[in-house]
């Protein structure tokens, strides 16, 4: 058994490696299911996904099959997507609406939005006498144990204790707050379908992905040159280029020392935060048509204070990676030791021009979506990790670069500067997963 092959799990975890069981036991995944997904806020979807009353979308939460649903009154609940009766899965279709309650396909149970008992058929001659009826909690669906949402992000937790959400979020709020107030109107609208991705790897060789600034001049050099190649023959016969070709020429042209002078801030519960962007502030007619919108709906000064923020990436350990200046958002939810499902969505910015929203889709087609380069050559990156650390070619996983120069301040663990490279991320959420585990 685990706990005599690995009788402390803290001895996985170092301040600078990481036992490669950690990625490829199953039963260390089955640990990290029930102490991590099963325990934290979990991601699991916008308000807009489910717009009307019995509007529902499901989601996986660790190894639970969750839905997310609004009521009659507005009201979202998060409930287990299984009948009370005898275990059959209420939703078979990944969302819908249910109309004015849930009934079960099978024996036509019938449940209000937020799982309570509505009726059972024959149910006075059927049940007179037994312990089931309205009155008993157990014949109603079960909900997660708390559900919240942070400008229209709804999120559920399934233990009972915990933070509550703002404080388990702290810093990387601002991944939320950064794209809602890019928008006039103050909030985002989801585009209401994602790309699904499986991966062949770990959870964690995902997110450790996520603020890896080493990476991408390496593995996304080829297609950044090639962008570049092209973009540079445009502006030689047109004079300019669309946007879209620096979204990819940037990964060639932000050469690797460049991503130094970026920074990483790394905060409890393991979130972290690269800030520095590719330059993305243009002076195009479309982005000044967008300043002036913004200007009528935030006056100037609180305008650029809004489009000054810098950040490039917001992980939210353990299951959310976000590009808040593109609307960008990536869920992980682990699916078995070595699969993964990503989901990868985008928004629109309520009140903004048309043409902001393209740049939002251009950037979620040419870098996130599963048909480019750049989310091919790193999903190939993953799955040959955890080829290699399925081997017994080594014990350990390397998060030593800038080791011994991060600075903590106010809470917070900062890299030093010039040290963007750092590994202080994967350090982080190493840091975070022991805590949990230990639990
Ligand atoms: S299993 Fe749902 S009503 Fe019987
Ligand atoms: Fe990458």
């Amino acid at each position: 058994m685990l706990q005599e092959r690995i009788p402390d799990l803290s001895k996985c975890v170092e301040p600078d490696r990481v036992r490669r069981e950690v990625y490829t036991d199953p039963e260390i995944f089955e640990l990290e299911m029930q102490r991590i997904h099963e325990q934290v806020w979990i991601y699991c979807g916008h308000d807009s996904q489910v717009p009307r009353p019995g509007d529902y979308y499901t989601v996986q939460i660790g190894r639970q099959p969750m839905l997310m649903v609004r009521g009659a009154d507005g009201r979202i609940s998060v409930l287990y997507n299984r009948c009370p009766h005898r275990g059959n899965m209420m939703c078979g279709d990944r969302h819908g609406n249910a109309g004015d309650f849930f009934r079960c396909s099978y024996h036509a149970w019938t449940f209000q939005h937020d799982g309570t008992l509505r009726s059972i058929p024959m149910m006075e001659s059927g049940y007179a006498g037994t312990r089931y009826g309205r009155d008993n909690p157990d014949c109603s669906m079960k909900r997660a144990a708390r559900v919240e949402s942070y400008r229209g992000f709804v999120f559920a937790s399934l233990a009972k204790d915990g933070p509550a959400l703002a404080e388990f979020l702290g810093a990387s709020r601002v991944a939320f707050d950064d794209m809602c107030d890019r928008a006039p109107a103050g909030e985002v609208e989801i585009v209401p379908n994602c790309f699904r991705v499986i991966q062949h790897s770990n959870w964690k060789i995902f997110l450790e992905n996520q603020l890896d600034a080493l990476h991408p001049s390496v593995v996304h050099q080829s297609t950044g040159r090639a962008a570049h190649e092209v973009e540079k023959q445009i502006e030689k016969r047109t004079g300019k280029a669309p946007l879209s070709y620096h979204m990819l020429s940037a990964f060639a042209t932000v050469t690797i020392d460049k991503w130094d002078n970026f920074q990483t801030l790394n905060y409890p519960y393991g979130h972290c935060i690269l800030t520095g962007y590719m330059g993305l502030r243009p002076k195009d007619p479309d982005t000044l048509a967008y300043e002036k919108v913004m200007h009528k709906a935030y006056g100037k000064q609180r305008t650029e204070e809004i489009l000054a923020v810098n950040i490039h990436h917001v992980l939210i350990y353990p299951g959310l990676s976000v590009q808040s200046p593109l609307q960008q958002l990536r869920a992980v939810r682990p699916l078995g030791v070595n699969r993964t499902l990503t989901e990868i969505w985008h928004f629109r910015l309520k009140g903004a021009p048309e043409p902001i929203y393209r740049r939002s889709l251009a950037y979620y087609n040419l870098v996130n979506s599963p048909a480019t380069l750049i989310n091919a050559d790193d999903l190939e990156n993953f799955w040959k990790c955890h080829q290699g650390l399925a081997s017994d070619g080594g014990d350990w996983v390397s998060f030593g670069r800038h080791h011994g120069h991060d600075v903590e301040k106010d809470g917070a663990v900062e890299t030093a500067p010039n040290c963007g490279t750092s590994e202080a991320p994967m350090r982080n959420q190493m840091k975070a997963w022991a805590q949990y585990m230990q639990a």
